[in-house]
């Protein structure tokens, strides 16, 4: 279907009663589904909560095929509510400190692995797991990022680099061994998952030189922890981004999806796969202050990370539409300048830059399906929770 078609039909699917709204195109989804599975080979797939932030797609998902088992949560708390509404294989991906939900974790740790790269971590999880008599169980990141002279290709995440940096936690956790079991490794690749790199050679050329280094480096300290005598049941690496390079890998059990599914702005700009913009959001237009100056109700949904314009929605149906550079997006108004003729009361369609962000800012996703809204699903603010 032609984009402007796609406006059509979107707009008439909506019809009147919904000029602010999430919509989730399931044919675009589906395929979006279909290149997760094939670029993942055989690797299982966890899926990264944080990017789809809905009870009912992550089940679909889940439902959709057996090589997606698991999910990676970003909060404990959040952890705790998905396991009592029985998903099950949680591995809460970043470090935490929240005490009350680890009381509650320790009462019945069941089902959830936690992550750890300092002592201070372990530390802390002993203290809870001696005192509530328990046992976690932990996943370790280590860093895979690629350090240069003056330039960090990577993120700063974990502490752990060299499997010469294990000792202390090695030590720690077989002295601590009734507490705390050490079951997976993660490393997760920013600079390969999350950087675009379609025409850009720079990057290109440092993605490769990365990616042979992290390789190394990540097998070397799964060689280690199970030489140690970890029985380590699991290796989860990458993300959307990365899924051609990690999946290569024969240390790496599995792999982490989250973006693909909805295919935001920032995954447009990959060489070696591009996705489906399945998600998107309407904004009504309710002002005309100069000819071709539309001006929609809502729209500062800018994204997490460093900021720029790339970090802010992006116009997308109909077509010939942009934001105006010095008032961007804002947070009750959004004027943007369009080269066809719009009406007051029309909707705009915007994708936001990351997947699951856009979330928090709607109670639930418009399901549009053989032309028409076939149902609705809950985001998690629609079911009442904010995690982060
Ligand atoms: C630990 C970890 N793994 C995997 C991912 C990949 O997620 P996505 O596929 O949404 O980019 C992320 C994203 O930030 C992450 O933090």
């Amino acid at each position: 279907m032609s984009e402007n078609n796609l406006y059509q039909a979107y707009t008439e699917a909506l019809g009147p009663k919904r000029t602010r709204a999430l919509l989730l195109n399931h044919d675009y989804w589906q395929e979006n589904i279909q290149q997760i599975l094939k670029r993942a080979g055989q690797k299982k797939i966890r899926i990264a909560t944080k990017s789809v932030r809905s009870c009912e797609l992550l089940k679909e998902v889940l439902n959709s095929s057996s090589q997606f088992q698991g999910l990676m949560t970003y909060t404990l708390a959040e952890s705790l509510w998905l396991r009592e509404k029985g998903f099950k294989d949680l591995l809460l991906g970043y470090p935490i400190w929240d005490l009350e939900a680890l009381e509650r974790l320790a009462k019945n740790p069941q089902d959830i692995t936690l992550m750890v790269d300092r002592l201070e971590h372990l530390k802390l999880l002993q203290l809870y797991a001696e005192r509530f008599n328990t046992k976690f169980t932990l996943c370790l990141d280590i860093d895979l990022s690629l350090d240069l002279p003056g330039l960090r290709f990577g993120v700063f995440r974990s502490s752990v680099q060299e499997d010469t940096q294990l000792k202390a936690l090695v030590d720690y956790l077989q002295e601590h061994a009734r507490h705390l079991e050490l079951v997976g490794v993660m490393g997760y690749e920013a600079q390969i998952a999350g950087v675009a790199d379609k025409g850009k050679p720079l990057i290109k050329l440092l993605k490769l030189r990365s990616i042979s280094q992290l390789r190394k480096r990540r097998e070397k300290i799964v060689k280690t922890l199970k030489d140690l005598g970890f029985p380590l049941r699991f290796v989860n690496g990458g993300g959307t981004g990365s899924l051609e390079s990690t999946s290569l890998e024969s240390c790496v059990s599995e792999v982490t999806v989250g973006s693909g599914f909805y295919g935001p702005k920032l995954f447009d700009g990959y060489t070696q796969f591009s996705i489906k913009p399945a998600l998107t959001f309407c904004l009504p237009i309710v002002r005309n202050p100069a000819p071709s100056i539309y001006t929609c109700h809502g729209g500062g949904y800018v994204a997490s990370g460093m900021s720029g314009v790339d970090r802010l929605p992006s116009p997308y149906l109909p077509q010939g539409v942009k934001l105006l550079s010095f008032e961007g997006a804002g947070e009750v108004q959004t004027p943007v300048q369009s080269t066809t003729s719009l009406s007051l009361g029309a909707p705009l369609f915007f994708r936001h830059a990351k997947a699951g962000e856009i979330c928090e800012h709607f109670h639930e996703i418009h399901i549009f399906k053989n032309q028409l809204i076939t149902h609705d699903v809950k985001t998690y603010r629609g079911e009442g929770q904010c995690f982060l």
